[in-house]
């Protein structure tokens, strides 16, 4: 072995002191730290709090931890990087050759380590980017070669996390359409679980790709270590956690290998080309859950999805409210009643467009992005027009990607679509999959967007949707090349988007895919917000925007106001009041009492907007473990708070929770108003008005005054 380290070492390809050189990759709070072993490996070393002195990250793992595990070589098990070389080498080693560092910003640090396979000219950089103040590491990695013909990729994760605690407990989000972000905890057993997705478009339908690693059970949210990482990736995805328990190389260990799914998914990967992974977005923390979701939506406000930081518009949304069934003076109508509930835009959903074969219903008319003359005779611009005279911004929904085979442009363009031959054209929701891998579809997609804002440059917001998987897919423009189709229809979506935000930087959008089907950061990167079920029934969407709240910031979440349910007007308002406030309601509907509660909330939301999207959250009582819920938010100066406090299906019988609050400052004193009560309502908190130090709230807490079912209060603290 020392025989092959020196002929290595002569033949340039390790620099002489690699063996004691450490690299460590932190924040404020975490680090991450690799090593090359004597063979030039490189080893992770360490996961876990940072330590004051650099000095004091050992190796003592006697087992093998790599950096990143290569297939065909030595390692054994699930590995980050399978590929066949050019010449029909199945095998791939890395050695260690150099690191770089850069800094970004003051608060953001980029480590590159550079990998070579010392026998081919393959080369790997690993990239981390730091953000000091919000714990967060996020990292990807490139992969390139100069052999002499194409090199096949077959396995290309995004990294690979050794966690050495001998049991893990995983939290995970499954769900279905209607049910999204349901979460499930439990130990990990000996060998291979994985979370993935093989459904093409709207990955994120059935699992969200963000989970919580914890070597405890008893984890709450102020206490216990926690591991918990977010795939960036809007195409197939693959999350495997490998548990190798008494394993003669490797010990006992837990491996997290995110990435592309490898699923139909081998990648030619030409000489020169640089194929550079989806990002994979950590944390470590060691004060529980509650840490975690702050440090993810602190790092997402300000790097992670598209303007954090600009002001998110409450609004009217007339899908629930009208389905298909509207016209131009049914719009103008609505466009009062968004005025009556003071919201700051109408949204028009589906059905608008499309002439020979007219969008009445979801069978026909996708594909053709044109004003229905019948219902909308004076076109969008006019809506807009309208609307903007009414002092409201004007938002509209599209579906791009998608196309009814009843439509002109399936027409005109029957090879546009994701269609395996020899198989029967299978529909969903009466509906195709245009093919995005296609230059000339990637300008069509583009188009339906750039049209309509040439066209009306007022319209202020976009709702783009997709309501269907994958399946029998095969792209007609790759004809024999298919190997990569699913990857290079995610490019093609990305480049689209690329062009959409390079000219569109203002137009807000919202990410929607039947709901929650998309939501993951490789979309949010464009999206400022997302539509997370189209499951409006409060108590569900308790639990939903809970589910949620673990990765994605209060301000992306929009939550409407529905008649879904039979629960009171109010206790709608309040489930929706906690994340970004919308209707969709028929206005003219409600009663004015209705409509003054629904304006006392709009704009209890407005002045609080500040608070409930930037405020830290703490999650107080989970609807997952009791018939309750309650969460708040306080903001930086820990000078104002809101709580939110629901009752689910509650029994008199029930045990009531003690409303304990977090994060204030024991030594302020706060005062509590309740509101979003209906005029001459009763406050349920007997505290109402009444003054208390942030100790006693957070120590002795409030009783829980809530005793029926489906009922809610929503606190204002105040510091004094
Ligand atoms: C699915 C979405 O989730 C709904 O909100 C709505 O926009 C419909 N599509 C329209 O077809």
């Amino acid at each position: 072995m020392k025989k092959l380290l020196y002929l290595i070492m002569l033949s340039g390809l390790l620099p002489v002191s690699v063996h004691a050189q450490k690299i460590v990759i932190n924040t404020n709070a975490a680090a991450i730290v690799y090593q090359p072993d004597a063979n030039g490996h490189l080893q992770q070393i360490y996961l876990g709090k940072k330590l004051s002195d650099t000095a004091g990250y050992r190796n003592i793992n006697a087992a093998l931890n790599p950096a990143y595990a290569t297939g065909g070589s030595t390692y054994l098990n699930e590995p980050a990087l399978a590929v066949k070389h050019a010449d029909g080498n199945m095998s791939l080693a890395l050695v260690y050759m150099g690191s770089e560092v850069r800094h970004e910003s003051s608060n953001v640090t980029i480590t590159d380590i550079r990998l070579k396979d010392p026998a081919y000219p393959f080369y790997v950089t690993l990239h981390y980017r730091a953000f000091q103040s919000q714990n967060i590491i996020e990292t990807w990695t490139s992969i390139q070669h100069t052999e002499k013909e194409d090199v096949i990729l077959n396995r290309y994760a995004s990294a690979f996390i050794n966690i050495t605690s001998q049991q893990n407990y995983l939290t995970h989000f499954y769900g279905e359409y209607n049910y999204e972000m349901q979460m499930h905890k439990f130990e990990l057993p000996p060998g291979i679980f994985s979370i993935q997705s093989k459904l093409g478009v709207r990955t994120a339908c059935n699992y969200n790709p963000s989970f919580l690693v914890s070597p405890n059970n008893d984890v709450t949210e102020n206490t216990g270590e926690v591991f918990a990482g977010s795939l960036a990736y809007s195409g197939n995805f693959d999350i495997q956690f490998e548990s190798l328990k008494l394993n003669i190389d490797m010990g006992n260990s837990l491996k997290i290998i995110p990435g592309i799914n490898a699923y139909a998914s081998s990648y030619p990967l030409k000489p020169k080309e640089n194929f550079e992974t989806p990002h994979f977005i950590f944390t470590y923390v060691t004060n529980g859950e509650g840490q975690v979701s702050r440090n993810f939506h602190n790092w997402a406000i300000n790097y992670g999805i598209w303007n954090g930081h600009q002001k998110r518009q409450t609004l009217l949304n007339n899908w629930e409210a009208t389905y298909f069934n509207f016209n131009q003076d049914t719009l103008v109508n609505l466009f009062d009643g968004a005025k009556k509930l003071g919201v700051d835009m109408f949204l028009l959903d589906d059905g608008w467009f499309a002439n020979k074969y007219p969008r009445d219903n979801s069978r026909a008319g996708l594909g053709d992005w044109e004003a229905n003359k019948k219902k909308l005779p004076d076109g969008i611009g006019y809506l807009v027009k309208e609307a903007t005279a009414k002092g409201l911004n004007f938002g509209i929904w599209i579906e791009p990607e998608m196309v009814n085979p009843k439509s002109e442009l399936y027409e005109k363009h029957p090879d546009w679509v994701l269609k395996a031959p020899n198989r029967p054209e299978h529909l969903y929701r009466t509906q195709l999959v245009l093919d995005l891998t296609n230059p000339g579809v990637q300008d069509f997609v583009f188009g339906v967007i750039d049209k309509l804002m040439k066209e009306s440059p007022n319209i202020s917001y976009m709702k783009w949707d997709c309501n269907r998987s994958m399946d029998n897919a095969y792209s007609p423009y790759l004809g024999k090349n298919q190997d990569a189709m699913y990857v290079r229809y995610t490019q093609g979506y990305y480049k689209v988007l690329d062009r959409v935000r390079a000219k569109y930087p203002k137009l807000d959008m919202m990410l929607c895919a039947s709901g929650g089907g998309r939501v993951e950061y490789g979309a949010l990167k464009y999206f400022q917000e997302f539509w997370p079920s189209d499951n409006t029934f409060p108590m569900d969407r308790i639990k939903i925007q809970w589910g949620y709240s673990y990765f994605y910031p209060a301000l992306a979440i929009c939550a409407h106001v529905t008649a879904a349910g039979s629960e009171s007007l109010k206790y709608k308002l309040d489930v929706a009041m906690s994340c970004k406030l919308g209707f969709d309601v028929m206005v003219k509907k409600m009663t004015e009492r209705e409509i003054d509660l629904s304006h006392t909330v709009t704009d209890n939301y407005k002045r609080l907007q500040n608070l409930i999207n930037y405020g830290d959250l703490y999650r107080l009582v989970s609807p997952y473990k009791t018939n309750f819920a309650s969460l708040m938010y306080v903001d930086s100066t820990k000078n104002k708070a809101i709580v939110f406090a629901y009752n689910l299906e509650s029994l008199e019988a029930d045990t009531y929770p003690e409303l304990k609050m977090n994060g204030l400052d024991p030594n302020k004193k706060y005062k509590i108003t309740e509101i979003n009560l209906n005029t001459g309502a009763k406050p349920a908190f007997p505290e109402n008005g009444q003054i208390f130090s942030g100790e006693t709230l957070m120590e002795q807490g409030l009783k829980w005054y809530l005793k029926r079912a489906r009922t809610s209060s929503v606190l204002e603290l105040e510091a004094i």
